[in-house]
């Protein structure tokens, strides 16, 4: 039955720009400093404002900068901030000379791309969001934060928010998922981590950026930088709240993604940047560009590169990063006529203000105490965050009971007891940048210890642990170039016979196996999409040969995504995934693997059977044609697999057991302005304490447009003590109950709706309530 009464609710287009106000006065004299300031500039030295180069230190794009002229082109006022300039004593320098050397001294910022830590790695966020613990991920950023602004770092271009359902794409480790709802929940949380409390006090505060914008994480057959195309509803309802949210929480700065939006590529995309952006959201930060993007704007079919960049900046981007494309282009079109003064200064007074708000015009050195590294860096407290945080991050995929003497009854082969001769066998075994996962740019990249290094520490005299590397990592050299594109990786020039031998040898005298494989560092990430999610061959290979033993086998699994491991699900007693940890990866594994900490991670995003089902995801709409049990002529499914995912959005075992109560309502009717109660009760049946994520859904049954059969909509991470009982309320309101209509209206309906709880998106309860008018 489709609703009578539509009740609209008006956007709260202002959040945006309130989070990020300035006290009057402040903003005033803010004004007042930078028009002073900008009345003084040459056309060039405005245009050097949104001039963005690599300082060449880290590679993330294609370089087009020439180190060399650095110093020369910031002396002339010719550049505005850098990234990938590491190193504190570099970004002093650099600085010096922008402050001592230019003609009106204006400080440079420095970005970075800090995801997941900056020396003390923390778990990809792909596995931070698998925590479900909104403070374990604003920790993460703050400690991210504290390093990197010792190292000279006052902008990180972080949080990565774009929603994705498809595991092909290799950024997906990049996000938080496939969910909008927890996505923005992750976007305020980083966000705030990264940025602190309002006013930039502080010289660990740095600038947050948001990115993609918008709707990156879509590309056509996961192909990474590929075509975008979607309806308007379906990004609005789907994609865009992630952004909206850190937004809101004030992040001062946007980056626009690689890919179009609307046919119109993000760079130069008027609607998406000026009227959305700003106008709705009430953006009031900097936009700038991706790498070197203005470069591609041609390459899309829009245009000769001057238009086509004349286009990126009246569609609002202030900064063009590392293309050089306003440093060449913009003075000649501002002197033809062709492009106002007026937009050049709107945008170099973006990047004042930026610089502004920081405090550099005060303290151009604020990020630049070269002491602070040796204090601050790798700290033990910062790794015991980051063990913290890996060990809540692992999900348990798979523990089944077994037992290799029929006079002992069978039990979960996890937790493991410190005794008797473990093997860890794989090449992540000994292999310590392996650990850290991809988009990380230590110092030292051989920091972290390996996991037989982290067991061998755990279980002391008590147990024996022995290693061999089993196989390859991968397929043949050629992926391996591939993956590492000239980057160093460890290799092992034995014949893959005798390196299979050896390990067959180590464990034929082992109790139990850990086997220690999946994706290489750099097999996800940017530009590592992949069309098969299967285990390299190598790997699998190893995998059949040591099950053969009859011997116990725990895969460790490393992974940047979700994989198709239907034949290890099938045949392996116990899967434990655990991305890629971090630096703390082998102390928070022995962690887990022999129970000191109880494994309460949920997965994210949804694990397909096979790549033929992708886009999977939980939340999918309802069809005409819904097939109800696997095969049903007529209905929409496949012939030859079925349409559930190998493991669910939500999904996640313990080593003890949760029983959940019926959902209570406590009204079975709402109206838009109150409010209703769910709540379940949780109880712990098994023997240990536990963290259990408990997830409430909702579906809106019938609508004035087809909705979907379940959202995420509330979820509490809640610890439970053996034998113990938890009651669980979520308050709804009208404002979960909201959606964008087809007039792009943000309403809800009246009519009737679902509480579905449970411990993850299929294992659900479920109660009805009416939203009346
Ligand atoms: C390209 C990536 O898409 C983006 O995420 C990153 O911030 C920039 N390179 C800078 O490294």
């Amino acid at each position: 039955m489709i609703k009578k009464l539509t009740i609209l609710i008006l956007l709260a287009i202002s959040v945006g720009a309130m989070a990020q106000q300035m006290p009057a006065d402040k903003e005033a004299r803010m004004e007042k400093f930078i028009t002073e300031l900008m009345s003084k500039m040459t056309l060039e030295e405005k245009i050097g404002q949104l001039h963005q180069i690599s300082g060449g230190d880290v590679v993330s794009g294609e370089l087009s900068s020439d180190g060399n002229k650095t110093a020369q082109q910031i002396r002339s006022g010719g550049v505005g901030s850098m990234l990938n300039a590491k190193g504190v004593e570099k970004v002093y320098a650099l600085q010096k000379v922008a402050v001592e050397q230019s003609r009106l001294k204006i400080p440079l910022l420095f970005g970075m791309d800090v995801i997941h830590g900056y020396e003390t790695a923390f778990p990809v966020p792909l596995a931070m969001a698998s925590t479900w613990n909104m403070k374990q991920i604003e920790t993460m950023a703050r400690t991210a934060a504290v390093e990197a602004s010792a190292d000279g770092v006052c902008w990180t271009f972080s949080p990565m928010v774009d929603i994705t359902r498809d595991p092909r794409w290799g950024r997906i480790v990049e996000g938080a998922g496939e969910d909008p709802f927890l996505g923005g929940a992750v976007a305020k949380a980083m966000v705030k981590g990264y940025q602190g409390e309002p006013g930039f006090a502080t010289n660990t505060q740095i600038l947050a950026c948001v990115k993609h914008f918008a709707l990156y994480g879509a590309p056509d057959a996961g192909r990474d930088y590929s075509t975008v195309d979607m309806s308007r509803l379906r990004m609005f309802n789907d994609y865009l709240y992630p952004y909206q949210a850190a937004v809101e929480a004030g992040v001062a700065t946007v980056m626009s993604s690689f890919n179009e939006v609307d046919n119109v590529p993000a760079t130069a995309n008027k609607w998406l940047l000026d009227d959305l952006l700003r106008k709705q959201w009430g953006f009031k930060g900097l936009v700038l560009t991706d790498y070197a993007s203005i470069n591609d704007l041609p390459r899309h079919g829009i245009g000769d590169p001057v238009s086509t960049t004349i286009r990126a900046l009246e569609a609002g981007t202030d900064i063009d990063m590392e293309a050089y494309a306003y440093h060449y282009m913009l003075p000649e079109a501002v002197r033809n006529g062709r492009v106002p003064m007026a937009l050049i200064d709107k945008a170099c007074r973006r990047v004042l203000e930026a610089k502004y708000q920081l405090g550099l015009f005060e303290n151009p050195y604020k990020y630049c105490d070269v002491t602070r590294p040796a204090k601050e860096f790798f700290t033990k407290e910062n790794r015991a965050k980051s063990r913290q945080a890996a060990g809540e991050s692992f999900v348990l995929l798979k523990n089944d009971s077994i037992t290799l003497n029929p006079a002992v009854p069978a039990k979960p082969l996890l937790p493991l007891a410190k005794q008797g001769t473990i093997a860890v066998i794989g090449p992540h075994g000994n292999n310590r940048p392996m650990m850290l996962g991809p988009w990380f740019y230590p110092h030292d990249i051989q920091r972290a210890a390996t996991v037989v290094e982290g067991l061998k520490e755990a279980v002391g005299s008590k147990a024996k642990v022995v290693f061999a590397r089993g196989c390859q990592p991968f397929e043949s050299e050629e992926y391996a170039q591939r993956v590492y594109f000239g980057k160093e990786f460890e290799k092992d020039n034995r014949p893959d016979t005798e390196i299979l031998a050896e390990a067959l040898n180590v464990a034929k005298n082992a109790d139990v196996i850990i086997a220690t494989l999946g994706e290489s560092t750099e097999m996800s990430g940017e530009s590592s999409s992949r069309s098969i999610l299967d285990l390299p061959k190598p790997q699998q290979d190893l995998l059949k040969a040591l099950a053969e033993t009859g011997k116990p086998i725990v895969l460790v699994l490393f992974t940047g995504r979700p994989l198709t491991i239907n034949w290890e699900k099938a045949n392996l007693p116990a899967i434990l995934n655990v991305w890629f940890p971090g630096t703390e990866a082998a102390y928070a594994i022995a962690d887990v693997l022999f129970g000191d900490v109880n494994p309460s991670g949920k997965l994210t995003a949804t694990w397909p059977q096979s790549v033929g089902q992708i886009p999977i995801y939980y939340n999918g709409k309802n069809t005409g044609k819904p097939m109800d049990k696997w095969f049903q002529k007529f209905r929409s499914g496949y012939l030859d697999v079925s349409n559930e995912p190998l493991y669910p959005f939500g999904y996640g075992l313990s080593y003890t057991n949760f029983e959940y109560s019926d959902v209570i309502l406590n009204d079975s009717v709402m109206s838009p302005k109150g409010q209703l109660t769910a709540s379940v009760t949780v109880k712990n049946t098994g023997k240990r304490d536990g963290y259990e994520v408990v997830q409430l859904y909702i579906c809106d049954k019938a609508a004035s447009i087809i909705r979907p059969l379940k959202e995420l909509k509330g979820f509490q991470k809640v610890f439970i003590k053996a034998g113990q009982s938890v009651k669980v309320d979520f308050q709804i309101t009208s404002d979960l109950l909201k959606f964008y209509n087809s007039d792009l209206e943000y309403v809800c309906e009246p009519g009737d709706f679902d509480a579905m709880i449970g411990c993850n998106s299929v294992e659900l309860k479920s109660a009805k309530f009416t939203l009346v008018e």
